[in-house]
């Protein structure tokens, strides 16, 4: 895929992107002609408006969801060209993907859910990385327990377990701190960006919070289904005056 000033190989990227929902006047295009470009080992924020589309997007990143025009790039898979047969296996390998509402399920405990991503795409158990998590995440007493036996930033915890625990090479998460304490979000930002680094991991996280924005390399102001603007290297206030830009243009 093209070429680019970074010595870092694009890991994911979008060209015209578009979803519409519903139709005549009731029509919504939540993601419109979008252009993505993110390169391996780079943790990437959206921010913008609730509805503003940001959700959508991350799940037509993800090929969760199909769009009506537009093509994505994970690696050198083109999602949209894919069968649902291959779409299966770049989803379940190369991507994993935290989820607004978790979607953890209810009737497996948290260990089985976290690694259900492994038993689903045949992957070797990896005893030490499932530990790492486990310690990282602070989720001992969840392994053992049903989701709705867990508090909310219990269960955002198990469903990062899950997101990681084939050591994706792409990471889509959607609000991944949302119901998380200052503390635990801090650190699991801070593991997010070191694989990143380290791993050469890609990280696009949909977030709310300007703190957990100043995370990111970069962070991508969404509004409209668009991406109208783009911090690099954010400090929560540069945040901030970007959002106060965005609400500007809202319609
Ligand atoms: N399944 C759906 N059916 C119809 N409209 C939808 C659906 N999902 C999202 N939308 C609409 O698309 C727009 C963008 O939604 P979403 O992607 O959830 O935004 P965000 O995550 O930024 O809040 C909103 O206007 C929303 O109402
Ligand atoms: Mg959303």
């Amino acid at each position: 895929m093209g070429e680019h000033s970074d010595t870092a190989p694009v890991a994911l990227t979008a060209r015209g992107l578009t979803k519409t929902y519903g139709s005549g006047d009731a029509a919504v295009t939540a993601v419109d002609h979008v252009d993505l470009d993110i390169p391996g080992g780079t943790l990437t924020a959206v921010m913008g408006p609730s509805g503003s589309g940001k959700t959508t997007l991350v799940h037509l990143l993800a090929g969760l969801d199909r769009a009506d025009s537009g093509q994505v790039w994970v690696g050198d898979d083109e999602l949209t060209s894919l069968s649902d047969k291959k779409l299966a296996r770049v989803r379940g390998r190369v991507v994993g993907f935290v989820f607004q509402g978790f979607n953890l399920i209810q009737t497996m405990s948290g260990r089985d859910n976290i690694e259900l991503p492994l038993r689903l795409n045949r992957l070797p158990q990896d005893r030490e990385w499932l530990a790492t998590l486990i310690d990282m995440l602070g989720i001992e007493r969840e392994l053992d327990r049903r989701p709705y036996e867990m508090s909310g930033g219990q269960q955002q915890r198990v469903a990062i377990a899950r997101a990681l625990i084939t050591r994706p090479r792409v990471v889509l998460a959607d609000e991944p701190t949302g119901n998380l304490d200052t503390h635990a979000s801090a650190q699991i930002l801070s593991h997010l960006r070191t694989s990143c680094r380290e791993l050469g991991q890609s990280v696009v996280m949909v977030t709310h919070d300007p703190t957990a924005a100043s995370y990111a390399g970069k962070v991508l102001l969404f509004a409209n289904g668009r991406v109208d603007g783009h911090i690099t290297d954010p400090t929560p206030d540069a945040v901030l005056a970007g959002l106060d830009a965005l609400s500007g243009v809202q319609r």
